[in-house]
């Protein structure tokens, strides 16, 4: 997915409506429904005792159900009814229900209430103009203190991506953060970085591609 910011936000009142069709079509002809978590959230989380958890741009769920699993309560967003249908009903099946709640939002219109104690974005990425940055920001405003807000972007493009344009830019970890321009007396970044890793694609092929991580706490260093 190209990765957009508040540098491509053009017109507020037609474009969510425009990446609503998208990802509900999108999820709509999903015939395969993956629900594999996240290898860099089950890094981050494992460790973690479970509170509650809000997954941005939860998709197919992977997250949500691994993160409900492990203990944590979690409130699952997408701008796609489909999606949050299906992560719920998924979650009922594996007897988790009681700790997913789920939320569909234009979360350039609106963001879940509560408060939470991590925050997990992973490739919310998106070709539809959308200030990211000030929704990572509402999110890290959402942390308890010391919850953690965890933003994972793709830093290359798999074989088996549909955007394989050689000039899309990946935003590096350290850009996001200065993006989100968060006051270091009130969050601390702990990791910033760009790991590589094996990654398996639809059809069971395998590449090496990289990951941008950004991990934020709320609390000052
Ligand atoms: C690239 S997918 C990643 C999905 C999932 N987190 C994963 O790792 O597989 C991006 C997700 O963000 C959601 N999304 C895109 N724009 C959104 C918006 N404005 N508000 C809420 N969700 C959005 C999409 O529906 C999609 O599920």
């Amino acid at each position: 997915m190209n990765s957009t910011d508040s540098k491509d936000f053009t017109d507020s009142t037609t474009l969510p409506d425009d990446a609503q069709r998208f990802w509900e079509r999108h999820y709509r002809a999903q015939r395969a429904w993956g629900v594999r978590v996240n290898p860099l959230l089950a890094e981050t989380a494992a460790p973690l005792r479970p509170g509650d958890a809000l997954d941005l741009g939860c998709g197919t769920g992977g997250d949500t159900v691994w993160l409900a699993e492990q203990g944590w309560h979690v409130t699952a967003v997408d701008i796609s009814g489909t999606a949050v249908a299906r992560v719920r009903e998924r979650a009922r099946e594996l007897g988790f229900g009681e700790r997913v709640a789920t939320q569909r939002h234009d979360l350039a219109e609106s963001f879940p209430e509560g408060r939470f104690d991590l925050v997990s974005a992973q490739y919310f990425h998106t070709p539809f103009p959308l200030l990211r940055a000030r929704v990572l920001r509402t999110a890290a405003h959402a942390l308890r203190p010391g919850g953690l807000l965890l933003v994972v972007d793709h830093g290359s493009a798999a074989p088996w991506s549909w955007n394989q344009d050689p000039d899309v830019h990946y935003p590096t970890p350290d850009e996001t953060a200065a993006e989100i321009g968060l006051d270091p007396g009130g969050w601390s970044v702990l990791r910033a970085d760009m790991p590589r890793r094996r990654a398996t694609g639809p059809g069971g092929e395998t590449a090496t591609v990289v990951d941008n991580v950004l991990l934020v706490r709320r609390g000052a260093a």
